[in-house]
């Protein structure tokens, strides 16, 4: 049995690789996705007719969710095809003034659950499989008011690239998706004041970001990026000093708080 497994598949980018995916990827029996609300999953499952999705209601901050993830690949010995590792959330403002406890389990999910879910699903990674990381272009460079965020994206950037080298003998490509904003519910979580940013930045949709995510991972590319702008921050972020960003950086955020 073929299958292709999305994680954070009840919204925005997760619901959109899981439509996509459905109907470009030949040769896939099977959808198991993967998030909390389970009514979200049963409504994507019931909109996608032609293949079967399995819902898989799993909390990816809890152990227990990685032994259920364990014991159905035992019992059904799957080849997985794409591994899309997608859930995660952000937390906008100051670290001093975020939770700590949101900011622990935005490094357990958008981190550690990633590095569990790889390693699990590798004895069944088809060969030529693709694994797709959500990452961001928060991850580029380090972002005051996204500090711990930005952090873990670089993280997932950097796993990735680490994998990439450790895996080519295995013909596995793993490609990290780097968007900028993306209309999502992502900033319903993240809450902060983000619309003078935001609105200065070109916010995109999710169905484009996870087109050309398709593409770049079909090419075995180890970056995704979408549009433009978020092409240009990949570019300046490699060849220009960070200190020199952050200062820019901190000047435009001083001035928005006037
Ligand atoms: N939107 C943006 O501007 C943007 C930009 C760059 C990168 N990203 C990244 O894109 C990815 C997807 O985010 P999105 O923009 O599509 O936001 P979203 O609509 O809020 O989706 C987040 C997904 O993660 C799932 N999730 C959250 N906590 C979970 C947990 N503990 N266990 C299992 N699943 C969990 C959510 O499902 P449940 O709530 O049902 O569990 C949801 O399906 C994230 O990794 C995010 O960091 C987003």
């Amino acid at each position: 049995m073929k299958i292709a497994v999305i994680t954070g598949a009840s919204s925005g980018l997760g619901k959109e690789f899981t439509k996509q995916i459905s109907k470009k990827v030949k040769g896939l029996d099977e959808l198991w996705i993967i998030a909390r609300r389970e009514e979200k999953l049963i409504q994507l499952k019931e909109s996608i007719k032609h293949i079967k999705c399995r819902v898989m209601p799993l909390d990816l901050i809890q152990k227990e969710s990685f032994v259920e993830y364990e014991r159905l690949l035992e019992k059904y010995s799957p080849k997985i095809c794409m591994l899309i590792n997608n859930a995660g959330y952000g937390k906008i403002g100051s670290f001093e003034t975020i939770d700590i406890d949101e900011q622990l389990n935005m490094i357990e999910l958008n981190n550690k659950s990633i590095v569990k879910i790889t390693r699990s699903s590798l004895p069944y990674l088809y060969n030529n499989a693709r694994i797709i990381q959500v990452a961001s272009s928060a991850g580029f460079m380090p972002q005051p008011g996204f500090s711990v965020y930005a952090a873990t994206k670089a993280f997932v950037i950097s796993f990735g690239r680490g994998l990439n080298q450790e895996l080519k003998d295995k013909n596995i490509k793993i490609t990290s998706v780097c968007p900028g904003p993306v209309r999502t519910e992502f900033f319903d979580v993240a809450g902060g004041d983000v619309s003078m940013s935001i609105k200065k930045m070109a916010m995109v949709e999710a169905d484009q970001v996870v087109a050309k995510a398709l593409k770049d991972s079909a090419k075995g590319k180890e970056i995704s990026t979408y549009g433009t702008l978020m092409n240009a921050f990949k570019i300046v972020a490699k060849i220009v000093p960070h200190s020199l960003i952050l200062k820019q950086v901190n000047y435009y955020n001083s001035r928005d708080k006037e």
